[in-house]
């Protein structure tokens, strides 16, 4: 019983392999990503050569197989020294989801050892402009023309656009059945009618680029169907059951890397003749910290464990352990620039970036407005 509230062996091995990876090749690059907001593909390749790109994807399709802790352990690595970089294995868990759920056999082996190298990255597109927490209003269709589908639509926010080469798209193929009209596809950025449009100027995660995408009469074979149609919608909403907690970890990490820096900082910042972590005033806020992000973690590790036991209850600890984590790395991080004073306020130091960047935690994959809507209904119900 001891066991279950720490990591065994083979977590803990990992979890210090992968620290080790982010601390030599990944954090001294970060600040120089998120100030030329540029994808870092050499970010990608240090995580995928590590093999760390293929964790969520089962072994038979060129994965490893990892539990979803080992994949929550990764993300909060990643995200502990540079949130940007730690989209990209997000994004790749997120786009694959909905082929791991649905795709057949040749589907996966087609697509998924690709993903699983990191040779190719896969983007996930739901939102449009009209429909982003109502994500059943989609307008983006796809019609069945003989051996094709021909999808037109615009969506946004999506992640990795542009680097990307793959796209797991929701689109309507029946106007009339709200959520039961919506269809999955895999489209390819080279498939005719796709393009990439704007990219957003944002607050955070800088390097990790946020564009639309454009659907123009773009032609696929109607192969690229994921499952059946009509059940792109659960497989969508079935994946977040998966990634939302993966986002909580993201936030975990967030928290604990301007929380290691803040107790070092606190240590060396000598006012008044001694360390200001010396003053309890200091020491309170360091302490609450600490506290919450244990507490967020402990949420987020629950709801991976739910994961791989296919729990009836993951919906609900999926959405709880993002709300939880999300919240705690905005508080924390906005702690960590305060302990800072100035010196936090400005780019010569990481907390300023860490405080950017935990606020998309609140945003994707649904509002934290949204994961206490979805918390409510699976206690209540749709009333
Ligand atoms: N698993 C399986 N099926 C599910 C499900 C789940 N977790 N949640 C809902 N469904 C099913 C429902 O059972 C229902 O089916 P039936 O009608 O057959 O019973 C169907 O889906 C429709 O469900 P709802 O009636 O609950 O749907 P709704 O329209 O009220 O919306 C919602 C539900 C939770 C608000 C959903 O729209 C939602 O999650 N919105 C937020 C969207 C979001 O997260 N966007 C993020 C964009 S992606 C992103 O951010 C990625 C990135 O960049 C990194």
């Amino acid at each position: 019983m001891a066991d279950l509230f720490t990591l065994s062996e083979e977590h803990r091995a990992f979890q210090e392999v992968v620290r080790k990876i982010c601390e030599e090749r990944i954090a001294p690059r970060a600040a120089e990503i998120d100030a030329n907001a540029e994808f870092p593909w050499d970010v990608k390749e240090v995580l995928a050569e590590n093999g760390l790109l293929g964790l969520h994807i089962a072994e038979e399709y060129g994965g490893s197989g990892a539990d979803a802790l080992t994949f929550v352990i990764m993300a909060e690595e990643v995200s502990r020294v540079c949130a940007s970089s730690s989209v990209i294995p997000l994004v790749q868990k997120l786009g694959t989801m909905p082929i791991a759920l649905a795709a057949s056999e040749e589907q996966k082996h087609a697509w998924l050892p690709g993903v699983a190298s990191g040779e190719d990255l896969i983007s996930y597109c739901l939102s449009e402009p009209d429909a982003g927490s109502d994500a059943a209003s989609m307008k983006t269709t796809a019609v069945r023309e003989g051996d094709e589908y021909v999808l037109n639509g615009t969506k946004v926010w999506i992640s990795m656009a542009g680097p990307s080469n793959m796209y797991t798209v929701l689109a309507r193929t029946d106007p009339a059945a709200g959520a039961k009209g919506i269809s999955a596809f895999l489209v390819r950025s080279e498939d005719p009618g796709f393009s990439v449009g704007k990219a957003e100027d944002k607050l955070g995660i800088k390097g990790s680029p946020t564009c639309q995408v454009h659907f123009d009469d773009c032609r696929i074979p109607a192969e690229r169907l994921i499952g059946e149609e009509g059940r792109g919608f659960y497989y969508a909403m079935a994946a977040f059951d998966h990634t939302r907690l993966v986002v909580g970890a993201q936030a975990v990490g967030i928290a604990q890397g301007a929380i290691d820096f803040a107790a070092d900082y606190v240590k060396g910042r000598e006012q008044f003749g001694k360390p200001i972590g010396s003053f309890q005033g200091v020491q309170f806020m360091l302490a609450d910290m600490v506290t919450e992000a244990e507490a967020a973690r402990g949420l987020v590790y629950a709801a991976a464990a739910k994961a791989d036991r296919g729990d009836s209850d993951l919906t609900q600890f999926s959405s709880m352990a993002k709300l939880k984590a999300g919240d705690v790395a905005m508080s924390v991080t906005t702690d960590a620039v305060q302990l800072l004073g100035g010196y936090g306020y400005t780019k010569d130091y990481p907390v300023e970036r860490m405080m950017r960047d935990a606020k998309i935690t609140q945003i994707y994959e649904g509002t934290q407005q949204i994961q206490r809507m979805v918390i409510a209904r699976q206690r209540l119900g749709k009333l």
